[in-house]
């Protein structure tokens, strides 16, 4: 048994069995790679599920956590530090939020949502507590999160979930107006739907969203935590949309791996949160959001926007190819660096394969392979993985 194989068997035996893990065991990574622990390198095109923003090892961002590390790594939300107060400025003054709730999670992110918009409700006397969530969305693990999650295979034994949430279908507007009435008080979508299959919104369904939601005074709520922070080629997916919501949820990629969780909202929200109403320990401390301010830097104003604007249409094209060689390919989705191909078999074996030939891949749902890579990746890296999936679905055919 090698080094990989031990720390697995070692690790199932104290680690809760919540995940259904690869039999690898990871032990340091540099860019676009990751050595596991007998020295195989794998290309990432996970990114530890879209939050390895400027890869593994990244100098800026190892070189500020351990100068924060030495400074100042934890204080309470009950005193500024100047490493959140900037990256709260970053976030406001580059979006159209006016203030910034910082957990660590993007579940977090979700619960902050859900009890603001039920805050401004109650705020403004409205009547409804009602929030519509969308068919095959992924927001989280909490009780909140997963209850605006919806997939039934989540809620399975968990009953009974939060009240006063329902779902309706994705990308279809009659369906949201219609079941839109005097109880609702907020709408929460994925701009792009990622664990669900990496799904787009239509760009004129989002639009009327925001319509209705003006017209009836409801609160708009985007979940950005997958497909925010620059992975659609703008700083947020909003920004692509070109669809401004009340209130938005970030996480994920913010610092770069640090855990961190960010909650935005304009004003006119913002306001019904009062002290006390909310908060987290570790939220916002100033080594994440250090961390936090290199990412931002590093995508404002260090070409990373543009390089995921450019890479995102080279992943796009090879995978397009792709499809045109393999039947079993039958569709490729996707905005910037979160891109997915759905096949006519399960994804499962064609994603072992690309394990055991040095390519990390990640699934969404059943039948679709995701594409998240770090926003650092370059044209040799997405041709080097693109021909290890080639090879893979070649053999799948077969
Ligand atoms: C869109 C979306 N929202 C929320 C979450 C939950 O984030 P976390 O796992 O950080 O709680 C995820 C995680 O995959 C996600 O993709």
């Amino acid at each position: 048994m090698n080094s990989t194989q031990k720390l697995a068997e070692r690790g199932a035996k104290v680690v809760m069995n919540t995940y259904s893990r690869f039999n690898i065991a990871f032990d340091h990574g540099e860019g676009m790679y990751v050595w596991d622990m007998d020295g195989k390198k794998y290309i990432d095109f996970v990114a530890g599920i879209a939050v390895n923003s400027l890869g593994h090892a990244n100098k800026k961002l190892c070189e500020k956590i351990a100068e924060q590390s030495v400074k100042l790594m934890h204080v309470s939300n009950l005193y500024y530090t100047e490493p959140q107060i900037t990256l709260a400025e970053k976030l406001c003054e580059n979006s159209c939020f006016d203030k910034v709730f910082f957990c660590n999670s993007g579940a977090e992110t979700i619960e902050a949502a859900l009890k603001i918009a039920r805050k401004y409700a109650a705020m403004k006397n409205k009547k409804g507590r009602d929030i519509i969530a969308m068919e095959k969305s992924f927001h989280g693990r909490t009780y909140g999160a997963v209850t605006a999650t919806g997939q039934d295979k989540y809620h399975k034994g968990l009953e009974p979930l939060m009240p006063c949430i329902k779902h309706v279908p994705f990308n279809d507007f009659d369906a949201l107006k219609n079941s839109v009435d005097e109880n609702t008080c907020a709408i929460l979508l994925e701009p792009i739907q990622g664990e669900g299959g990496i799904i787009p919104a239509k760009k004129d369904y989002i639009q009327k969203v925001r319509e209705l939601c003006t017209q009836n005074d409801i609160i708009l709520l985007f979940d950005e935590v997958q497909c925010g922070v620059g992975r659609t080629g703008t700083l947020f997916a909003y920004q692509t949309y070109g669809v401004e919501p009340d209130g938005a949820c970030f996480a994920k990629g913010l610092a770069g791996g640090i855990p961190i969780g960010a909650f935005m909202a304009k004003d006119k929200l913002a306001e019904a949160f009062k002290p006390g109403d909310h908060a987290s320990t570790f939220g916002g401390n100033p080594f994440a959001t250090a961390a936090g301010n290199v990412v931002i830097d590093e995508l404002l104003n260090g070409g990373l926007l543009n390089n995921v604007k450019k890479q995102g249409e080279a992943l796009n094209k090879k995978l397009n190819d792709i499809k045109q060689k393999h039947s079993i390919v039958s569709d490729v989705r996707g905005v910037g660096l979160i891109q997915g191909i759905e096949l006519t078999v399960p994804a499962k074996d064609i994603i072992a394969n690309c394990i055991e030939n040095g390519l990390l891949l990640v699934g969404a749902g059943e039948n679709v392979i995701r594409f998240v890579p770090a926003l650092i990746v370059s044209d040799k890296e997405i041709n080097e993985a693109m021909d290890i999936l080639d090879n893979a679905i070649n053999r799948a055919e077969k």
